[in-house]
């Protein structure tokens, strides 16, 4: 295929050819233009253009043989995009004009393609159908690493972790529960990035600049074409005032408000993976091939994948709150200020997307050094509430129970011995309740088993919520 060539000057298809006697100054062209990133958008644009002019078709503004013959063009348009030939000219603004231009140089019936439609339905139109594209690809990323989670916890069954409220050790849990509860803050986020995209799956096209259009489109087919149906009824869902539907970006603004929140929940998670990596904790290993090394110190392993998904959070809270601020007093409808809205949507979701894969494929190189948190977690002190528990189960007040195991943690410090040493006669200076069965509370198999609440650490329980999450995430099956 022959590298195009484009006009020198843009051609008559660009907006302000018969208002304006010169065109922009060169500061301001280079200021305004956006198509250094909004290429991206170059599929849902040719897509977006195929189902206007084939509606065009249908009520009679092209015909079947200019219908094709822009389709033509776009297939080759398409393939010189790809394969890297096709020239962007920063002169021509955005994406849209960019295509325009060239479909129009190659075929005459382009300069009819704009019938009806405005670069401000046209853009919003873009971005819905991008997004859609984007979050089903994320949703699938975020599906793989709650995953490698679930496999992790398969591959520590059995360890036990001490809990840590505060950071001070606090209960015993098992090592899966603790990897179970990042899968279900995962579940979370996909089912907000699933809602949202029940409201940006709307197809705006036909709002025009402003106002619609006299001529008679036919909005509902343009969104058929384009799938933008009701799940359920199959319905065309078109947006219901333009005004709206030019300046809407609410649809952006929820996708990057979810991610911000995932962003944070994956940086709560590499902050856990960077603590349980260190030699203090020394929980986990984490695969050479995800980490980095130091160029002075040669000991050194370092967590820099946890560490970067902790710290890309800063950029994707702040995307949202750039956002926000943006659309903060726009008066209705479209204004330039929404060029803005796309560094900070494709950036997002490059990140979220970047940190989903990375800290899922980290996970899946991770082996967890079972003896080490075995060890930790039987400490004790970690069951010292199940020991008020006992009193408890003995009919006595659980403030009172708390009160007098307090006393009795206080004796095993001053004795200098771990809380499972104190005898039972020693027990019995402090309550006459505790008995020679007390021993039992200190033996972690049992106290594990004896946790049976439905989302508790208990041995049976969380063996339960592993089986659903497999089942769930199809863990196991071919597909994983
Ligand atoms: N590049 C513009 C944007 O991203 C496209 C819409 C331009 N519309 C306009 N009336 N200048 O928002």
């Amino acid at each position: 295929m022959s590298r195009p060539r484009r006009p020198a000057t843009p051609s008559a298809v660009v907006s302000r050819s018969g208002r304006f006697a010169d065109g922009p100054a060169a500061t301001v062209a280079t200021f305004s233009q956006s198509v250094s990133f909004d290429w991206r958008l170059w599929r849902q644009d040719i897509r977006g253009s195929i189902a206007h002019a084939t509606m065009l078709t249908k009520i009679g503004v092209l015909t079947g043989a200019e219908l094709k013959a822009i389709r033509d063009g776009f297939a080759e348009i398409s393939s010189e995009i790809e394969s890297g030939t096709f020239r962007w000219l920063p002169e021509l603004e955005d994406v849209h004009m960019n295509l325009e231009s060239e479909l129009t140089r190659r075929v005459p019936a382009g300069a009819k393609l704009h019938t009806g439609r405005s670069r401000n339905d046209q853009v919003a139109l873009d971005m819905r159908l991008w997004l859609r594209d984007e979050v089903a690809a994320l949703r699938r990323d975020l599906a793989e690493m709650q995953r490698s989670l679930v496999l992790l916890a398969e591959r520590s069954a059995g360890v036990l972790i001490p809990g840590y409220t505060h950071l001070q050790r606090a209960q015993p849990v098992s090592f899966a529960h603790h990897c179970l509860a990042y899968v279900e803050m995962l579940a979370r986020d996909d089912s907000r990035f699933a809602d949202g995209q029940q409201r940006a799956n709307v197809c705006p096209l036909g709002s025009g600049a402003i106002a619609g259009s006299t001529l008679p489109l036919d909005r509902e087919l343009v969104a058929q074409l384009l799938d933008f149906t009701d799940p359920k009824t199959g319905r065309p869902r078109v947006t219901a005032n333009s005004m709206d539907g030019v300046s809407d970006r609410d649809f952006v603004v929820e996708f990057c408000a979810s991610a911000a929140l995932l962003a944070v929940h994956l940086s709560r998670l590499a902050e856990d993976v960077i603590l349980w990596a260190t030699s203090e904790f020394n929980f986990i290993r984490i695969g050479d091939a995800y980490t980095t090394g130091s160029s002075l110190m040669p000991q050194k392993k370092n967590p820099d994948v946890a560490e970067l998904t902790r710290g890309k959070t800063g950029r994707v809270v702040g995307n949202l709150m750039s956002l926000l601020t943006l659309l903060k007093g726009l008066p209705m409808t479209y204004n330039r200020d929404l060029q803005e809205d796309k560094e900070r949507l494709f950036d997002t979701a490059d990140t979220i997307r970047a940190c989903v894969r990375l800290m899922g494929a980290l996970l899946s190189h991770t082996t967890v050094r079972a003896e080490v948190c075995n060890a930790a977690a039987a400490d004790p002190q970690l069951l010292a509430t199940d020991l008020a528990d006992y009193l408890v189960r003995r009919g006595m007040a659980f403030r009172q129970a708390h009160h007098l195991v307090g006393a009795v943690v206080a004796f095993a410090e001053r004795k200098g011995c771990p809380l499972d040493q104190v005898t039972v006669a020693e027990l019995r200076t402090v309550s006459d309740q505790f008995e020679e069965d007390v021993r039992e509370i200190f033996d972690l198999k049992r106290a594990m088993a004896r946790r049976t609440l439905t989302g508790s650490p208990g041995t049976r329980e969380v063996a339960r919520q592993l089986k659903a999450w497999r089942r769930r995430l199809g863990v196991g099956s071919s597909k994983s």
